[in-house]
């Protein structure tokens, strides 16, 4: 992303959400965003997404425009709603991409079956979304997005629905799989904790207007390759002293003013 703004018009004036991203992600890199509610982070996604279109500035994926990269389906999307298809089943939505991008149905079977499994869903393909949890709907959204190997993961808050037992679990099978699928990840979150244990890089925004306040390289050690992130991780010094150095970037030098966490101006 280079100079990128997004600017809202709303009826009540205009709201500056983005203001001046410039961010570079390289292949295979794991990049997380933080930062306060309502500066951003999603906003920023859909951008990349082709979702929504800068104000200024450009975005580019893999070389190209983010819509050809769209039309070229290199990502793979879990947002922050789970935006599963009702009328579909749980391994009927897996299979969406598969499906749309030609793939024969005894591969598409087999594909699905090694997500589902992936996620703890097994026992559950033939359920529609509305029988689940909302974490099993993540879980579900999320094998959904792995579906096709995308070079691009774009996952915003797939975890926040999850328990703290699954979700580690989550975490540590998504390094695994970005290690192996060489994807790169921009992820959004607000655990610094998990942030520190997922990234390579963790980009700390400021409140709105949106802006990079700092981008924090995760040093964890001797060895931080992505392989090396195992449960061990969690209870080492570097790994303590990489989420004060997150939470120091976000309280940073100006306070954050926004007003209370959680809360939509929209
Ligand atoms: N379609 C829209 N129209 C008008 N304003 C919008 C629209 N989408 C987002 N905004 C505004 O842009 C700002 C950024 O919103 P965004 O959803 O990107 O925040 P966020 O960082 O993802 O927050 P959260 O952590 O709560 O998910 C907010 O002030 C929001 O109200
Ligand atoms: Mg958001």
């Amino acid at each position: 992303m280079r100079g990128v703004d997004k600017i809202f018009e709303t009826t009540s004036g205009h709201v500056q959400a983005l203001d001046a991203i410039d961010l570079t992600v390289a292949a295979g890199e794991f990049v997380s965003l933080i930062g306060p509610s309502g500066c951003g982070k999603s906003t920023l996604m859909r951008l990349i997404a082709d979702l929504d279109a800068p104000s200024a500035g450009t975005v580019s994926v893999f070389g190209k425009t983010a819509k050809q990269a769209r039309l070229d389906q290199e990502y793979g999307i879990a947002f922050q709603s789970a935006g599963l298809l009702p009328w579909r089943t749980v391994a009927a939505n897996v299979a969406l991409p598969l499906e749309l991008h030609g793939v024969a149905s005894a591969a598409r079977s087999g594909r699905v079956a090694e997500l589902l499994d992936m996620v703890g869903l097994s026992d559950f393909a033939d359920r529609y979304p509305d029988q689940l949890s909302g974490g099993m709907q993540q879980r579900v959204a999320i094998a959904r997005s792995l579906a096709e190997q995308p070079r691009l993961l774009l996952m915003d808050e797939p975890f926040g629905a999850l328990d703290e037992m699954t979700r580690e679990k989550m975490q540590a099978e998504l390094v695994r799989i970005a290690a192996e699928t060489g994807a790169a990840v921009v992820f959004v979150t607000h655990s610094i904790p998990e942030a520190v244990f997922l990234s390579d890089r963790v980009v700390v925004m400021s409140p709105r207007p949106g802006r990079i306040r700092e981008i924090v390289p995760m040093r964890l050690g001797v060895d931080t390759r992505r392989a090396a992130r195992t449960e061990e991780l969690r209870e080492e010094r570097g790994f303590f002293e990489m989420v004060t150095a997150v939470r120091e970037a976000l309280h940073g030098e100006t306070p954050v003013t926004a007003g209370p966490r959680g809360v939509e101006t929209r």
